[in-house]
Formats: structure tokens, C-alpha cells, sequence
């Protein structure tokens, strides 16, 4: 079995720095520097193949089969539940995802709470481990302008620096849980390629 490990990164700032920290552990791969249209990277001296996904698509990559190893946020994790192995807590990409809304929007009673958000599945486990009635609205962006033109009392949603509420008067209500970068695994690579996933993962742990 070809032992190359195919990683799947996410586009952006998170997926660069993860991609810095896999050339400083001796898994670089010189083409990612200077990437024009080509989506594969591959450095066979290296063992490994890496492609920049959609964040939000990372685990269904992993989850089948089409990556080995990839990088995801938790947020993305607890949202769809893919059936991967978790290996690592990289401790970057750090953020929240909590209530927002404004002063009191959610203390509404008589009729459920509206909720917009990206994260429904979240969104209804935190609500109904507080039994609460709501009334989910599942959005894909600018979650934030929901509750400024009256179309949901609160949002769930992921919170960094807090600028985008603070630019939009709204106010961080309740944090739901911490959020940060991953490293996920498919099961079978895990099973087939132990070797040298695990070892990426211990080099991966000791830069982070
Ligand atoms: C995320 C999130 C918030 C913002 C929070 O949005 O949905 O809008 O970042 O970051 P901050 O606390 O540092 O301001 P993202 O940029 O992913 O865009 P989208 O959700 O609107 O697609």
C-alpha cells in the first residue's frame, strides 16, 4: 500500500499556519509556496501529498477515505459528528462559540426563542440541555445582521476577537463552549498507515 500520507488542510490563515508547522517538523513540500492554480502538492521524499480544501469540508474528506489526516475545527466537528479519530488539539485557530444578541434578547419567555445560526445541530443540543423551546433559522453567513433587522432574537455563533459583534453593537450572551483547530484522521488510514501518521502527530504535538 502506497504509505504517502494525503493531508487535507483548510484554505486560509488556519491551513498556512498548520502547513508552516508540517514544513518546520520536515514534511514541506516547496511547490505550496508558490501555488498558481495547482490544487495537489506533493513531496514524495517526504511522504506526504497535501490539498487546501473549504474548512468546512475537511472532515468529509477524511471521513472518506479521500484524505488520510486533515486539520478541522472543533466547531465543524461537534456540527457534523464525522466518523474520524480526533488525534490532536493543535491549540491555534482558539475562538467560542456562543449567544449573542443584544442586552436581554435572551431572556424572551411566552414563545420560543428565534435563533439564527450556522451551527443548527449545536444550536439545538445547547437548548435543549436548558429545555428550551426554540425556534431554529439556519443561515450560511453574516450571521450577525439576524437579530439587527428583527429576524432572530440571538445567534449561535463562533466569536474571536469579538469585532464583528462590537462593530454591530451586540453582545457576547452566553459562551457555549471553546473552540480550536484539530487534527483528524481517517479510521482505516489510521489502522494502515499507523506509522507514519502517528509520527506526524507527535511532531505536529511537540510545536504546539
Ligand atoms: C466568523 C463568525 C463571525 C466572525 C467572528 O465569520 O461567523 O462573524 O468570524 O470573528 P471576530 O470575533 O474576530 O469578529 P466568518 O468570517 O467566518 O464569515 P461568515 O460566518 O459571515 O461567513
Amino acid at each position: 500500500m502506497d504509505q504517502t500520507v494525503g493531508i487535507a488542510l483548510p484554505k486560509g490563515r488556519l491551513g498556512d499556519k498548520v502547513y508552516g508547522l508540517l514544513d518546520m517538523a520536515g514534511y514541506g513540500c516547496p511547490q505550496v509556496l508558490d501555488p498558481g492554480r495547482r490544487l495537489i502538492f506533493e513531496s514524495k521524499e517526504n511522504g506526504v501529498r497535501f490539498f487546501f480544501v473549504k474548512p468546512s469540508d475537511v472532515a468529509i474528506y477524511v471521513q472518506r477515505g479521500a484524505a488520510d489526516i486533515g486539520v478541522a475545527g472543533k466547531d465543524i466537528l461537534l456540527e457534523y459528528s464525522p466518523d474520524v479519530y480526533e488525534l490532536l488539539d493543535l491549540n491555534i485557530g482558539r475562538c467560542r462559540m456562543c449567544v449573542c444578541g443584544t442586552d436581554g434578547s435572551n431572556e424572551i419567555s411566552g414563545r420560543p426563542l428565534r435563533v439564527a445560526t450556522k451551527f443548527t445541530n449545536i444550536a439545538k443540543e445547547y437548548y435543549s440541555g436548558l429545555s428550551r423551546d426554540i425556534d431554529i433559522i439556519h443561515l450560511n453567513g453574516s450571521i450577525e445582521l439576524a437579530p439587527l433587522l428583527g429576524l432572530a432574537d440571538v445567534i449561535v455563533d463562533i466569536v474571536e476577537t469579538g469585532a464583528t459583534l462590537r462593530e454591530n453593537g451586540l453582545l457576547e450572551l452566553e459562551k457555549i463552549t471553546d473552540i480550536s483547530a484539530r487534527l483528524i484522521s481517517n479510521k482505516v488510514s489510521y489502522k494502515f498507515k499507523y506509522a507514519a501518521i502517528s509520527r506526524i502527530a507527535e511532531k505536529l504535538a511537540e510545536l504546539v
